[in-house]
């Protein structure tokens, strides 16, 4: 099987400063993989590496077997690439209706399948919130529209950056439950969080990075009976 998103030995830099070291990393199809490691380690540099916003200058990232390692981001998005960044992707000063209508699209099959109708299903707090602004909402309502706009992309691959960063824990429960919802649809993700116990709960693989350099990956299972691990690289 095809992996859905293969990135393979990249080195990511900003200006001169080396900040991912040889990272690789598989997504098949259907998977949630967690990004772990603590601050400044490099998991948004390696987001934004995948998703064209920051390129690396050496190795490769392939969705489904084609290599887009320096496509421009639009390019990435029409392959199904969908990313939602830790300062959440909606625009403030348009309405929340607005908002999701600008991204809907169809996926990269012509599938339609996340149109308003079904993102409203699975987020009802947004149906009385279509006519405010993005930024009359509340931090939970602002992810929430954030994840919703990603869907109406149809896309095939979810990248989430601290998607429950400085929410209150409802609405973190919330999120998760949703997160879980979208999986089961098929959809593959990879996810940055601080949350380790939800994330253990809902992904498949987990990803450590420390210093930009991927230094542990397995299973929840695994990684739950590995207290050293955790402490060592997570400080939990
Ligand atoms: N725009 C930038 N210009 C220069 N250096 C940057 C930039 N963004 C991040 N860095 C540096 O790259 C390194 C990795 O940062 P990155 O944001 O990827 O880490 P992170 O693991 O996502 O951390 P956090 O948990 O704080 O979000 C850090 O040393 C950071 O200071
Ligand atoms: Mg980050």
């Amino acid at each position: 099987m095809v992996p859905i998103v293969e990135v393979s030995n990249i080195h990511t830099f900003y200006g001169s400063s080396h900040i991912l070291h040889g990272v690789s990393l598989t997504l098949n199809a259907g998977e949630i993989i967690s990004l772990l490691g603590r601050n400044g380690m490099g998991k948004t540099t390696l987001l934004k590496s995948i998703m064209g916003l920051n390129p690396p200058k050496k190795g490769s990232v392939t969705f489904f077997g084609q290599n887009m390692t320096n496509s421009p981001v639009q390019k990435i998005a029409q392959q199904g690439i969908a990313f939602v960044p830790e300062h959440r992707g909606i625009f403030p000063n348009l309405s929340v209706l607005e908002n999701l209508i600008m991204a809907a699209a169809p996926g990269v099959n012509g599938k339609e399948e996340w149109n308003l109708n079904r993102i409203l299903d699975t987020f009802p707090q947004l149906q009385a919130r279509l006519n405010h602004m993005g930024n009359q909402l509340s931090g939970g309502e602002q992810q929430m529209a954030s994840i919703a706009r990603a869907l109406m992309t149809n896309p095939r691959v979810l990248l989430l950056d601290e998607v429950t960063e400085g929410l209150a824990p409802l609405v973190c429960q919330n999120i998760w439950s949703v997160i879980q919802s979208i999986k089961e649809t098929g959809i593959a993700a990879l996810i940055v969080d601080k949350d380790i116990n939800a994330l253990l709960h809902l992904t498949d693989q987990n990803v450590i990075i420390e210093k930009g350099k991927v230094v542990y990956e397995g299973n929840s299972q695994a990684l739950k009976h590995q207290p050293d691990i955790l402490h060592r690289y997570l400080g939990l």
